[in-house]
Parts: C-alpha cells; sequence; structure tokens
C-alpha cells in the first residue's frame, strides 16, 4: 500500500525522503513522489515519476539535485486513477502552493470535485487526493492549518495525510483517520512516516497518531491535537530493534531471510510464555471467569493470518471444547455474525493495520464482544484497538509474502489454545505438559528442517514450470495446505488451489490430468491412511505427486509418491508450525527459478489499508 514520508529539519530533505522511500518499497507501489519547498526559488518542487524509486531517484539525483530542508515523499498503490506520473503523489493545487501526499480513499471524493469544478476549479489528475489539494486551496485564507481543518470536516473516508505549503515553510501538517501514521522525534528535526521503517535511521523516538488526531511538525517539535483542534501531549515510544532488522543482512531476499529467521523467532514468541512449565501471558487482560463464560470464539483474519486462524480452530476446539467460528475479516462485517458479550473474537494480523480486520474488530466491540489480537507490528492500530494484544515478537516483516509472521501467530494462537484448556480443565496433565515441551523443541526442528533445504531446491527445480498445482490434504493438512498454495501462487505467478482432499471427486478431481502436480500433505497421523489414499486417487489419474509427511511416515510415502518432503515427527498440534516451512521454501525456490520479483510481487501490498 501506499507509503508517505515527511521531513523538516535542516538538512536537505530529498535525500532523506528517498531513503524512507527506498524502505517502504517493501508495502507494494506503483509509482512515487517528492515535493520539496525550495529555500531559494520560494515554491515548492514536485517530482513525480511512474515505476520503480529507482526512476525518480535516478531523476533526481539521489536527492542532490533538490534544495531545501521540509518535504513530503510518497509511493503510490493506484486505486483512482491508472498508475501514471500525473497520477502520482504528491498531489498539487491550482495556485501550486500546497502539496498534499495521501494514503487512503476519499469516499466524497466524486461530490467534491463536481463542487470544485463548479467553482471552475480545474483538475489535472484521476485521484482522489487531488480533490483534497484543491478543497485546502480553496479554503486557504492565509493559514494553512485552519484550511486544513475546514477540508477534514467535508471528506469521508479514511486518509493519512502529509501536506505542505509554500506559504507556510516552516511546518508540516500530519492528519490520520483509519490509515496508519507515525511521527518521529529527532534533534532540531521531525518526521512522518506510514511506518518506523522509514525513519528508523534518524530516530526511534515515535509517537502514533490517533484516528481524527492533526500534528504540525516543525523543526523544534511536534504539537498534536485531538479530533476537536484540542492540543495534546502525545506518548513517545521508544522503537528498540535495530536497523538491520529490516535490512537484508547478506541476503538475496527479505523473503529468504525472514525464512531463515523462523526459529529465532519463534524463541521470542515461545520462550518468554512458558514459565515453571505452565503458559504465561503478561498483562493478560482476560480473568479466568471470563474465560470459563466464553460461548463462541470467532477468529478473523485476512490471507495467511486467516489460514493461522483456520489451524487455530481446530487445535482450540480439540483443546478447550468450545466452538471456535473461522471468517475472512472482509466478510465478517457484512454477514451480521452472532457475536455477544460471551463471544471473543481473536482477530489475527501481521501488519496490525489491515483495514478489513480493523473493521471486523471494530464491528466485533460494537457487538459488545471482546477482542483479543494476535499482532506482530508494536503500537499497530489493531494493537492499540484490542482489549487484549498478544505480540507474536517476529521483528520487522518486509517480504510481501509472510514467513516467520505466519509461524509466529501459529505459536502464540497455540499457546493461547493451551492456556484455555488449562483454566477450563479440558487438557489432561500429561498432555499439556508434552505439548509445552514439544513447543520448547519447534525453534531447533525448524532449524532441522531449514538445514535440508537442498532437497527442496531440487524438487523445485523438478517442477517449476508447472502451470497449475493442486495442495491436497484433511484437517490440519489443509489449513496447511490453503497456505502452501497462497505462498505458491503469491510469488511464483502459478496457478495454485488447495482442496480438502476429500472434497477432489466431488468435482475438481476432473482436472487432474498426466503430469498435473498435486502437493499431497500428509504429515497429520491420524488421518495419513486416508492421506495416502488420495495420494494413489490422484497419482492413478496421472499426477505427479510432492507429499510431504513426518519422519515416521516418510517410507511408507515414498512408496507412492514421486518424491517426498519430510518434517520431524512432533506433537499433531504442532504440525502445521513445522510444515509450513518446506512449503515457504518450495515457493521460494520456485519462484526463484522462474525469476520472479520475489519480495514485491505485482499487484500485492504488504500492508492492505484499503477495502
Ligand atoms: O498484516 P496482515 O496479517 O493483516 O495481512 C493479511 C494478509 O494481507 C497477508 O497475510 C497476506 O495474505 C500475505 N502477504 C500472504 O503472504
Amino acid at each position: 500500500m501506499c507509503g508517505i514520508v515527511g521531513y523538516i529539519g535542516k538538512e536537505q530533505a530529498a535525500p532523506i525522503l528517498l531513503d524512507g522511500l527506498a524502505r517502504l518499497e517493501y508495502r507494494g507501489y506503483d509509482s512515487a513522489g517528492v515535493a520539496v519547498y525550495s529555500e531559494r526559488a520560494e515554491s515548492l518542487s514536485v517530482h513525480k515519476a511512474k515505476g520503480r524509486l529507482q526512476v525518480l531517484s535516478d531523476m533526481l539525483q539521489g536527492g542532490a539535485a533538490l534544495d531545501g530542508t521540509v518535504g513530503i515523499g510518497h509511493t503510490r498503490w493506484a486505486t483512482h486513477g491508472a498508475p501514471s506520473d500525473v497520477n502520482s503523489h504528491p498531489q498539487v493545487s491550482r495556485s501550486g502552493k500546497i502539496a498534499v501526499v495521501h494514503n487512503g480513499i476519499i469516499e466524497n471524493y466524486a461530490e467534491l470535485k463536481a463542487f470544485l469544478m463548479d467553482k471552475g476549479v480545474p483538475f489535472t489528475s484521476d485521484t482522489d487526493t487531488e480533490v483534497v489539494a484543491q478543497l485546502i486551496d480553496y479554503f486557504y485564507e492565509g493559514d494553512i492549518l485552519q484550511a486544513v481543518v475546514r477540508v477534514l470536516h467535508r471528506i469521508q473516508g479514511a486518509y493519512a495525510l502529509g501536506i505542505i505549503c509554500a506559504d507556510a515553510p516552516d511546518q508540516l501538517i500530519a492528519v490520520r483517520k483509519d490509515s496508519p501514521l507515525i511521527l518521529g522525534y529527532g534533534e532540531g528535526c521531525s518526521f512522518l512516516a506510514s511506518d518506523v521503517t522509514a525513519i528508523i535511521k534518524h530516530t526511534r523516538d515515535v509517537g502514533y497518531m490517533e484516528d481524527g488526531e492533526v500534528a504540525v511538525l516543525t523543526r523544534d517539535g511536534i504539537q498534536c491535537y485531538n479530533h476537536l483542534m484540542q492540543p495534546i501531549q502525545k506518548e513517545i515510544s521508544h522503537v528498540d530493534w535495530e536497523i538491520d532488522a529490516a535490512e537484508k543482512g547478506g541476503y538475496e531476499h527479505f523473503m529468504f531471510k525472514e525464512i531463515m529467521e523462523q526459529p529465532e523467532a519463534m524463541r521470542r514468541a515461545i520462550f518468554p510464555r512458558i514459565k515453571d512449565g505452565e503458559v504465561y501471558f503478561e498483562d493478560f487482560g482476560l480473568t479466568k471467569e471470563y474465560i470459563r463464560a466464553i460461548r463462541k470464539i470467532y477468529i478473523v483474519a485476512c490471507g495467511s493470518s486467516y489460514h493461522v486462524g483456520m489451524v487455530g480452530k481446530y487445535n482450540l476446539e480439540r483443546l478447550t471444547r468450545k466452538p471456535v467460528e473461522v471468517a475472512l475479516a472482509s466478510e465478517f462485517r457484512y454477514m451480521d455474525p452472532i457475536v455477544d458479550e460471551n463471544t471473543l473474537v481473536v482477530v489475527i494480523s501481521q501488519s496490525g493495520e489491515t483495514l478489513d480486520t480493523m473493521a471486523a474488530l471494530r464491528e466485533a466491540k460494537r457487538l459488545g464482544a471482546k477482542v483479543l489480537s494476535i499482532v506482530n507490528v508494536v503500537g499497530s492500530s489493531i494493537a492499540r484497538e484490542s482489549d487484549v494484544v498478544l505480540y507474536t515478537w517476529a521483528g520487522p516483516e518486509i517480504a510481501v509474502a509472510t514467513t516467520k509472521a505466519y509461524s509466529t501467530q501459529m505459536a502464540v494462537i497455540d499457546l493461547l489454545a493451551l492456556y484455555f484448556a488449562r483454566v477450563l480443565g479440558t487438557i489432561g496433565e500429561e498432555e499439556y505438559r508434552a505439548v509445552l515441551e514439544e513447543m520448547l523443541r519447534l525453534p531447533g526442528k525448524i532449524e532441522a528442517v531449514l538445514a535440508d533445504r537442498d532437497d527442496i531446491q531440487y524438487f523445485a527445480s523438478q517442477y517449476f514450470n508447472h502451470n497449475s498445482v493442486f495442495f491436497i490434504g484433511r484437517n490440519v493438512d489443509y489449513a496447511l495446505g490453503l497456505e502452501g498454495s497462497l505462498k505458491l501462487k503469491e510469488i511464483s505467478y502459478i496457478h495454485s488451489e488447495a482442496y480438502a482432499s476429500g472434497e477432489l471427486k466431488h468435482g475438481t478431481i476432473s482436472l487432474i490430468e498426466d503430469g498435473t502436480l498435486v502437493v499431497a500433505l500428509g504429515t497429520y497421523s491420524k488421518l495419513f491412511e486416508k492421506a495416502m489414499s488420495n495420494v494413489v486417487e490422484v497419482k492413478s489419474r496421472g499426477a505427479d505427486v510432492l507429499a510431504l509427511t513426518t519422519e515416521r511416515h516418510k517410507a511408507e510415502m515414498a512408496k507412492t509418491a514421486n518424491a517426498v518432503m519430510t518434517i520431524p515427527d512432533t506433537h499433531d498440534l504442532l504440525l502445521p508450525s513445522l510444515g509450513v516451512v518446506p512449503l515457504q521454501l518450495f515457493a521460494y525456490y520456485v519462484a526463484l527459478m522462474r525469476g520472479c520479483d520475489i519480495d514485491k510481487p505485482r499487484n500485492l501490498a504488504k500492508s492492505v489499508t484499503v477495502e
């Protein structure tokens, strides 16, 4: 999704803006631009280019070609108007005095545009953002903040805005509603960004803007206002991760780096939460009485986080015997969900900013439910609006395709299931101990899977030129297949589908023919025989079968499948935590062999902040 960076200070703004935008590239974009106030020319200097940020950077000699110490920058992910130079941000008002960068959607832009055109305001782009720039200009009578506030009363939708005005070069204005925006506090300078990675090189002291807030950034500090324009004091948080956590560190791709970081990420997610043989959550806001009174659990999320929810359903129901429903966040708020004060809604999100998930969270709260979120990005909107937050501690995840966030989300939901089961008395002492001990072994076992990656690379070399792939499995293997299939299709562009194996014969099996690749997941011991039957079923119709199973079943599987990927044996509940790793590696190596842009797959964004 779009990325915003803003700077006001004593140094040249353009190189700082371009560097910040480069760190936001992972979010996904199709064009980029910057606007800087030039003291020499006493006007705004605006430069934009469709395509890679490098095009803009080359055009501006890395920023050296632009003079000025205040500016805003933007990477755009087109929503209104095709990707083009003219539709890129910053959008500038007709007087040339006001420049705006925007993340989100102005829902009533058409009506406002008609109003302005009626007043003779000419438009140059197809964007909703230009309406904001032109409207500020329309209301501008010498006080930029006042004009912005008047516009805020008229626009509807979701927006994070960065605004500069040629008449007020000592300030930069920021506004947030339903789209993330972070303030950075430096020495003699202030920053604005869509996320911390863009500015961490310059400052670790950040403030998270809340909905409806307005901030005025100057060289001497930042003044924030609430939605009534009353001055407020912002809490400053200190970011404690290192900048190299968001850099490639010698790896060719962020995705591979993040796959390899999983053992460490899992240690961070699990180890501090097992104390004296018990699951322990710091600052856990749910009482035992509340947990006992839960009648239903809803898990709500999008994409891979939803797939974690699918596994979470199996594990939570099995351990707690409470009914669990899993819903896509984009559907949840429109399906009139049956939710009350005895429903716990668990929302899962790496970014903590996914708009659909955020909307589902708000809907759940409106209906009286408590919301527990499993989130990676500290201080994100979802984390802040939840009743209880369990952080995954995976560290910054830059690649669009999630890997370590998925694994750590899974670890956290498994710990939650164990904690609930302990409170409810639905798990025996022996099983509780066995699962906890296995959880502590998971990072080491993931290391073992990673060490065997050459085998997976070899399998990828055998199958990378297939055009269509089916992932099949039952129970948790089906949920795992959904993730394996998504990983493959999103980065390699191979058409891929995941099926519950038993469903194949109800239609899809007609697509299996000579040479169709079927990735058959058979890690779940209880259903291994059934998994084998499905392997035989597709093989007899000509499929090439790449199977995934545990050490225990490898020999048996190898009798029928064309190739077998293996994971160490572990407790049934934890199989997907190991099983996902070969599937991530397989997708990665296939995409690599197909020459795909692995960290930035086409049409995708890391953080989806529009509906
Ligand atoms: O940040 P979130 O976990 O809320 O994001 C949800 C999905 O957009 C995300 O999991 C997406 O499916 C992944 N990029 C897939 O790898």
